[in-house]
């Protein structure tokens, strides 16, 4: 099978799961249902989910153990998307090809849809049929990588940064914090999930970390040479809101080479497990969109 249609087997498998999970829209509050559902199951890439069940195949386990640390990974995604979108952050009208949540429904609505994907990615680990012991270590890394330390401080440079000369070291931090923290923690859990030993499960969630700051600079990259109707939400962005990037600081040439560097990197982190080959696919993955 090829990494493409393994890949696309993973996202559908996911979205099964997620359509069990998410609350249905002929429950009350029907509205917030709708936009969770609308945001949720959009049409995305499904890279954190797919890092989650792939991580734990490497270690010659079942990858289904995973499915529900998968899908919550993809729930937190989808409210972070919902909450940059908004016009107090990064003021997006398109996303994955579609209005954003706050134009279809109100800023009222999709605020709190992502508030509640934001619960209930918790409630899915916490309910997961795993050993008690691996629920609350993915429950830790899961919080970490999504406070202060994570997503939401990463997300607040981000903001602050706007207009500002920024260093390297501040740049890297807010990449690390906003986009490669969530990455590193799907790696993570996926190894947990397999039972994977201490070792093991650093080397995973460093693979993580790598592709998860080469993501984030491609993404950057991409926010200069691709189009809307290829990455389904808006370009030239960046550049508009004066946001601290890889191309604005270091050119587009070397952005792309720092990304396809720091995916060999990953690579190499991850040659003695047994199963490594689908997770090198995903590192490159991660970049090749910039070719
Ligand atoms: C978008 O993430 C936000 C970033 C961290 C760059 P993705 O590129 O994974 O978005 P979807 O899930 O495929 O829409
Ligand atoms: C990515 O933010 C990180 C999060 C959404 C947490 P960006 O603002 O760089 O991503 P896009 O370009 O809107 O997807
Ligand atoms: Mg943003
Ligand atoms: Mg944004």
């Amino acid at each position: 099978v090829s990494f493409e249609v393994q890949l696309s087997q993973y996202a559908k498998l996911v979205d099964n799961r997620l359509k069990h999970l998410l609350p249905s829209p002929k429950e009350t509050p029907c509205e917030l249902h709708e936009a969770m559902q609308y945001s949720c199951l959009s049409p995305g890439k499904r890279l954190r989910p797919a890092l989650v069940l792939v991580s734990c195949a490497a270690f010659s386990t079942d990858e289904k153990i995973a499915l529900d640390a998968a899908c919550a990974v993809e729930m937190i995604h989808s409210f972070s998307l919902i909450h940059d979108d908004l016009p107090a952050l990064d003021n997006d009208d398109l996303r994955r090809g579609n209005p954003t949540c706050h134009v279809k429904f109100g800023e009222a609505v999709a605020i709190l849809a992502g508030d509640a994907l934001f619960a209930l990615g918790f409630e899915a680990i916490a309910n997961m049929n795993l050993p008690a012991e691996r629920v609350v270590k993915l429950m830790k890394i899961l919080t970490r990588s999504v406070g202060t330390y994570g997503l939401v401080g990463g997300e607040t440079l981000d903001i602050l940064s706007e207009n500002q000369t920024v260093s390297t070291v501040t740049l890297e931090t807010i990449h690390l914090r906003k986009t490669a923290s969530l990455i590193a923690a799907s790696c993570e859990m996926g190894a947990v999930c397999a039972g994977a030993n201490s070792e093991d499960q650093e080397r995973l969630r460093l693979f993580g970390e790598k592709i998860g700051l080469a993501f984030q600079i491609a993404d950057d990259v991409l926010n200069e040479t691709s189009t809307a109707e290829v990455l389904g939400k808006a370009v030239g962005s960046d550049r508009e809101l004066g946001k601290a990037t890889y191309p604005t600081l270091f050119g587009l040439e070397p952005s792309k080479r720092k990304a396809l560097e720091l995916a060999f990197e990953a690579s190499n982190l991850l040659t003695h497990l047994p199963n490594h080959a689908l997770l090198d696919e995903i590192a490159k993955y991660a970049v090749n969109r910039l070719k």
